[in-house]
């Protein structure tokens, strides 16, 4: 397909074998035990997600990115993994998975599936094996094992910060009973940090990659893609010589010395993996969850590595024209460099519901763009995160608004289920009922990630709104039922009914992934137009402002057309798709 057919032309058929499907698809990412349950296990699951194909057709994305689903204690939400070739059984089985990807590839859409190289579980039965095996065993060369400091080896062997809180290593005991050696963990402790530089790790990886093509997996997702490689060579260097050196936080690593973050050395890797994404037809894609400074993003999309790899410039912006605008120009001209096209993100599964973030108060928006996106609303949750203290309805005006800019720019958009109903956080989660590892080890810091991830309203009522038939694994509160998909579908005005509204056009106008920018009157005004006259303007601001001439084919709120002629306003914090 050349990049100036607009996608309409197409069929479903024509999209699935297209090799450059992903280059401005819209993903929607399913967090599989909150999305629906199909047993009344209290647990979302695959069948679930198989019994909704028709809602996913009908919301008209291109792709769904599946979290993990696979066999976990789920001591980080199946981000550590005992076996990286089933299912969970919790969640069902390889039969049901194959029934769920052959579903979704009746109704035109791809499934990318999310890899975890950095870590396995701690009950992985490589890890088991390296518990029961001696120091410097082939068994615990899979790992980062290393002697403790201190006279009996009782320190760890850096002292070296966890990104979950509390520090990076953790003790064993040694199968004769003795306190033993430690292993490296840069998130939780039952998440070891695998060891990149053993072939054996990257051979069994390119198996796991090739079973998942092979099932007919479209494209992967590859978490934490900056972290795989490391250089341990001792003396380790401790976290006030990193600071220094790095200036802390991650936009400080920017020359690939860091001792695990971002290293030169882990582009290797995926050039492997393109060559066996590129031995399929058409080829399989993947896109990076790498936080690295934004300068070194390219190399992770570049198509001689991953393709593609998240940009979450803009979900960490504020709701503010100039920082939209430079966060998009610099993006696309990094992407055409690059060969890869963007990507667009404003909420996953590890940040504050857009809708929420936006209608926060405005000293913590502010914090907001200074801190890791994970953290974003930190101090709300930490003030009890309630929902009264939220501007809703400024909040999800602002969602809105945001969403449709980011569906009419070049690349790929990705969305996080419940967005598509404008859903909000749930801040006040009770300390009882938290599962996210950042709030066990950050007591008092960090309440954790639990508030995005609790299961979809289906429905207005009833135990769980529809997700099942039990009480949901994480706490719906009443409120859920007013952001249902039952309360929105087919209702004028309604979230569900713009995202549909704004994808199925999305589809039609898609056109080469170019913008050119119009200059507007007001700085609180965005415009810009794409190739074939398809014009996207966004007020930031909160005050009506003109709109231009053509026909509003889609907007995120209601407009003041006047008497229907020209010269129509534009709302505040308020996006319109014109077609001049
Ligand atoms: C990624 C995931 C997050 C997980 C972490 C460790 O950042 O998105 O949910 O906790 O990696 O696997």
């Amino acid at each position: 397909m050349s990049t100036t057919a607009t996608l309409a032309s197409l069929t479903d058929s024509d999209r699935m074998a297209d090799p450059n499907w992903w280059r401005q698809a819209a993903v929607y990412q399913i967090y599989p035990r909150s999305f629906s349950d199909s047993n009344g296990d209290g647990l979302g699951d695959i069948k679930g997600i198989t019994a909704k194909v028709p809602y996913l057709k009908e919301l008209g994305i291109d792709a769904v990115w599946l979290s993990p689903f696979y066999p976990s204690a789920l001591a980080d939400g199946g981000y550590d993994v005992d076996d990286y070739r089933n299912v969970d059984p919790r969640l069902g089985t390889l039969e049901d998975f194959d029934e769920m990807a052959a579903a979704l590839h009746q109704a035109g859409i791809k499934l990318i599936v999310d890899i975890v190289p950095n870590h396995s579980s701690n009950r992985h039965e490589w890890f088991q094996e390296a518990l029961k095996s001696p120091k410097g065993s082939a068994a615990r060369d899979r790992y980062i094992f290393r002697d403790g400091r201190g006279e009996n080896g009782e320190l760890p062997p850096s002292d070296w910060d966890s990104v979950f809180g509390g520090p990076a290593w953790e003790r064993v005991t040694e199968p004769d009973g003795a306190p033993g050696q430690w292993y490296m963990h840069i998130f939780a402790k039952e998440q070891p940090d695998l060891n990149w530089a053993n072939r054996e790790i990257r051979d069994d990886f390119l198996k796991t990659l090739r079973f998942w093509s092979d099932r007919g997996v479209d494209g992967f997702r590859i978490d934490v893609a900056h972290a795989l490689t490391k250089d341990m060579a001792e003396p380790l260097p401790s976290k006030a010589q990193l600071q220094t050196k790095y200036n802390t936080g991650v936009d400080g690593f920017v020359d690939g010395s860091h001792p695990y973050w971002d290293r030169d050395e882990v582009h290797e890797i995926y050039a492997e993996w393109r060559q066996l994404f590129n031995e399929y037809n058409p080829p399989r894609t993947a896109v990076a969850e790498a936080w690295v400074h934004p300068d070194r993003r390219a190399r992770y999309a570049s198509p001689e590595g991953l393709g593609q790899a998240f940009n979450f410039d803009l979900l960490q912006a504020d709701f503010d024209a100039e920082q939209f605008r430079t966060i998009i120009t610099k993006n696309l001209g990094e992407a055409s460099a690059s060969g890869a096209s963007s990507t667009w993100v404003f909420s996953n599964h590890d940040v504050v519901r857009h809708a929420t973030r936006y209608g926060l108060p405005l000293a913590e928006a502010a914090d907001q763009a200074e801190i890791m996106a994970g953290q974003a609303g930190k101090k709300w949750l930490l003030d009890g995160g309630k929902l009264e203290d939220v501007d809703v309805e400024l909040g999800l005006r602002r969602a809105r608004a945001a969403s449709l800019l980011m569906f009419a720019l070049p690349g790929s958009a990705y969305l996080y289920q419940g967005e598509e109903l404008g859903l909000q956080e749930v801040g006040d989660i009770a300390d009882s009922e938290r599962q996210d590892p950042t709030f066990f080890r950050n007591k008092g810091v960090d309440v954790g990630r639990d508030g995005c991830r609790v299961p979809l309203p289906w429905e207005n009522n009833g135990s769980s709104f529809g997700f099942g038939e039990a009480t949901a694994h994480l706490p719906q509160p009443e409120w859920f039922g007013g952001f249902a998909v039952a309360a929105q579908d087919g209702v004028e005005g309604s979230t569900l009914e713009l995202y549909r509204a704004a994808l199925a056009l999305r589809s039609q106008l898609q056109a080469a992934e170019e913008l050119e920018w119009i200059p507007t009157a007001d700085s609180d005004v965005l415009h810009f137009v794409r190739p074939g006259g398809w014009h996207t303007v966004t007020n930031f601001g909160t005050e009506p402002v003109e709109l231009p001439a053509g026909t509003v084919v889609v907007s995120s709120g209601p407009l003041d057309l006047g008497d229907g002629s020209t010269g129509g306003k534009l709302p505040g914090a308020t996006t319109a798709w014109i077609v001049a």
